[in-house]
């Protein structure tokens, strides 16, 4: 049965508000639930301001609007986790768990989860197999894989159609403050805006990247596809791997007059230079037809330009 309508949790955010977008355009009604108060009024859009926490405001939404689907983004980002991990267990994992039980009982599915390569621990290969156990030592990956272990409970104890997806940086213009990840997007403003910019990380340190409209792309592609292409837990995605010299460099050749310093910040850097580089994301291409449209240089291009 075709998808008509989709709630979209965090829908107000940096993925949320552009995959809300993508959605209409291809004429699915949306229904975003966030904390926050939307970045630019939408006409056709039912925007509903709340708690992800209060489940009673969400029940109603369910009794209300009846979404057939729900993509579930609203969460706690990496830093904001690590400083506030309490809330990050609330809203991240409790929160999640709650939203699930309240799909199942609504018959809104599929429920598609965004989880993070933030769910690996600091000492796995830099080239990650897709088998690899999870040891996160940061709280905002604890609470990713809490989610990820339920909704995989939930799928195969009582058929729920549970879907996750692990996206490793994502590259924004629009990246939300409390993540560790949001520097690349603030270098390419300062080159482009003529001021000088510092590096929260080692100029070698980087990860494994996906650029913002390869992730909205993905989450469209991977709620919209057959349920029976869907064979793993869980999807790691990946696009390129880039480290703060190389952007500096790119961005220097650009606007040769852009000045870069490296000013490493702490829990930061050491997250980010944990996190893997390269993440095999060939279950993604064989399962349902995952392929990344944006390399390294076609992402700066395609910032800068958004920047415009
Ligand atoms: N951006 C990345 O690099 C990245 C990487 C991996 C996974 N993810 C995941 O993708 C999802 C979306 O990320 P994003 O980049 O759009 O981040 P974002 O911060 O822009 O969006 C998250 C949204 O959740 C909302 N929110 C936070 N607490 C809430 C609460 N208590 N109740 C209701 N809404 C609440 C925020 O207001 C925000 O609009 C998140 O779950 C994140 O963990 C993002």
């Amino acid at each position: 049965m075709a998808l008509k309508s989709v709630l979209i949790t965090g829908g107000n955010g940096n993925l949320g508000h552009l995959l809300a977008d993508h959605f209409e355009n291809i004429g699915i009604r949306v229904i975003s639930f966030d904390i926050a108060q939307p970045q630019r009024p939408v006409a056709s859009r039912n925007i509903i301001t709340g708690d992800i926490r209060d489940i009673e405001k969400l029940r109603s939404l369910f009794d209300q609007e009846h979404p057939d689907a729900v993509v579930h983004l609203a969460g706690l980002l990496s830093g904001s986790s690590e400083a506030n991990p309490m809330d990050a267990w609330e809203i991240n994992a409790t929160a999640s768990v709650n939203l699930m039980q309240l799909a199942e009982q609504y018959n809104a599915a599929p429920f598609v989860f965004s989880s993070t390569v933030a769910s690996y621990g600091p000492d796995v290969p830099a080239d990650l197999p897709a088998e690899t156990p999870q040891w996160p030592q940061n709280v905002y990956g604890a609470t990713k894989i809490a989610t990820e272990r339920m909704g995989h409970w939930m799928k195969t104890k009582r058929g729920f159609d549970f879907r996750c997806l692990r996206f490793p940086m994502v590259i924004s213009p629009f990246a939300p403050s409390g993540a560790v990840t949001a520097y690349p997007g603030h270098a390419c403003f300062a080159a482009k805006s003529g001021k000088p910019f510092k590096f929260p990380v080692k100029a070698e340190t980087g990860m494994s990247t996906l650029y913002l409209m390869d992730v909205v792309r993905s989450l469209a592609e991977f709620t919209l596809c057959d349920k029976a292409c869907i064979k793993q837990p869980a999807y790691n995605l990946h696009a390129f791997h880039f480290t703060a010299a190389m952007l500096a460099k790119s961005l220097q050749n650009r606007f040769p007059d852009a000045t870069f310093s490296f000013n490493p910040q702490e829990p930061a850097n050491s997250m980010i230079a944990n996190w893997p580089d390269v993440v095999d994301d060939g279950h993604a291409h064989d399962d349902w037809g995952w392929k990344h449209q944006y390399g390294f240089d076609e992402t700066i291009d395609a910032l800068l330009e958004t920047l415009n």
